[in-house]
């Protein structure tokens, strides 16, 4: 399959094959760029750079991308300000007047899920420059490029994803990435700053993996005067598809040494919410002492910006890589552009058994009454045109999860919408979710409520098998 055309949503719309493409066509431009070839493959065609959050390196290193290949760039630096947005224009009308103007679109916004509404509205490839907290493919083209340059291969390292792994996008992008590539990831939090209960169970249910963790203890004596260090426990999970997640396997202190890359990330302040609050203080600073326990020339990476989670003094640090990490954000970038421009053209062939999807969920449509539970996801902010949609985890315990912003839910009230296929009034009820009445009910007919309210004022009424949701 060829890549022109197509958007990049999440890294898990591209298959290894097809990243690994990427950073070879990366690679041949870094090489023309250093000899200071000219590369301009995509002369008359623009790009709209359209940013809601702000940004650095991103869209600095898009635009830069483009005026390299030869094309022109309409940005929107401030979009929520300087756009009709102002005025209350929603991102499906916005790119569909933009795709006039621009032959792609990369859009930054804060909403999860944003990218995707724009890509289902907009006729032109799409790329999502971050999403809220959800993610952000294109940073993890870069740092997989960063991690290949610097230790030759992807698959087999090893690689310590520190910080907050919570709201940081950059994280979960990249750990589907390194999971998929078969390479061993560690994790070590900020307190309460965990990977999301969503991305842990798309890493077990639809990759077989489950990442491990840095032992507070181990960590704590590697720093040597920290006092306290707590990393996050994992909720318990009781979910079938996962039966032991509260399991969740450490390593010792010596695997941690033997990391070949240390992936810092800053709290994402801007996206904590109030139980977050009391995070970070007590998480240590990667500094010149921390970095003398690893045994090996590990990778000091960070997607940048840094606040206070990386100290100035390992800049020199012949294995800091960071600055490098950012530049190379403009060969990445031109590589996509290229490619889904149709500029540049490689067929990767797909193979059945490196499809990066596992599991082919069914969508739930009929979902009425059901709104997607996060409050930072596009469905609930542009509900005057989104309908939520959920695709179907798990039956036992009914999970969905969103389109959107991939958040979980597990709604208590289901009822089928076999009543008015000539059925009395008097069969239009609504059950528990866990009842048996989940398996009785064919999938088509399925419709779930959040609450017995919205089932009461569908004109549901309860039958016996409704219990109090657990
Ligand atoms: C990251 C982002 O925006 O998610 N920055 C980036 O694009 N390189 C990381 C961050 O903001 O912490």
């Amino acid at each position: 399959m060829g890549f022109a055309g197509r958007d990049l949503i999440s890294i898990n719309d591209f298959t290894n094959e097809e990243i690994e493409a990427v950073l070879e066509l990366a690679d041949e431009m870094n090489s023309a760029l250093e000899k200071g070839e000219r590369i301009e493959i995509c002369q008359g065609k623009d790009m709209a750079t359209l940013f809601y959050e702000p940004s650095t390196r991103t869209r600095g290193s898009f635009e830069r991308a483009m005026h390299k290949l030869g094309g022109t760039v309409v940005s929107f630096p401030e979009a929520q300000t300087t756009s009709s947005v102002a005025k209350g224009e929603t991102i499906a009308d916005t790119v569909r007047v933009l795709e006039s103007y621009a032959d792609i679109i990369v859009i930054r916004h804060p909403w999860e899920g944003a990218a995707k509404v724009a890509a289902d509205y907009a006729k032109v490839p799409i790329i999502n420059a971050g999403d809220g907290g959800h993610e952000h493919p294109t940073q993890t083209l870069c740092d997989l490029y960063t991690l290949k340059k610097g230790k030759g291969k992807i698959r087999g390292l090893a690689v310590c994803l520190w910080g907050d792994l919570k709201y940081g996008r950059t994280i979960h992008s990249l750990i589907y990435a390194l999971a998929r590539f078969g390479t061993e990831v560690f994790c070590a939090p900020v307190q309460g700053l965990g990977l999301p209960e969503a991305v842990l169970r798309k890493l077990h249910s639809e990759y077989d993996y489950v990442p491990k963790k840095v032992k507070g203890d181990d960590l704590r004596s590697m720093m040597g005067e920290v006092d306290a260090l707590y990393i996050s426990p994992f909720k318990p999970y009781n979910l079938p598809l996962w039966p032991d997640l509260d399991v969740v396997p450490f390593i010792d202190r010596e695997a941690l040494r033997n990391a070949d890359a240390l992936y810092v990330t800053r709290v994402q302040t801007e996206r904590r919410g109030e139980d977050d609050q009391r995070a970070q203080e007590s998480h240590p600073t990667v500094n010149a002492k921390l970095l003398k326990e690893f045994k090996k020339k590990t990778l000091v990476m960070h997607p940048m910006p840094r606040v206070n989670e990386l100290a100035y003094e390992l800049d020199n640090y012949p294995r800091s890589v960071y600055f490098q990490q950012a530049a190379y954000g403009v060969p990445i970038r031109m590589a996509l552009t290229a490619l889904l421009l149709g500029a540049s053209q490689i067929e990767v062939p797909r193979k059945d058994s490196f499809l990066p999807r596992k599991t082919a969920y069914s969508r739930y449509k009929e979902a009425i009454s059901v709104k997607c539970p996060n409050p930072n996801c596009v469905s609930r902010h542009e509900s005057r045109y989104i309908v939520p949609k959920f695709e179907m985890l798990n039956e036992e315990p009914l999970t969905l999860r969103c389109v959107y912003c991939e958040h979980e839910i597990h709604p208590p009230y289901i009822a089928s919408s076999e009543w008015h296929h000539g059925l009395m009034l008097e069969d239009k009820k609504y059950h528990s979710a866990d009842s048996h009445w989940l398996r009785k009910i064919k999938p088509e007919n399925l419709i779930i409520f959040d609450s017995e309210e919205e089932a009461r004022a569908k004109g549901f009424r309860p039958s016996k098998y409704v219990t109090a949701p657990r």
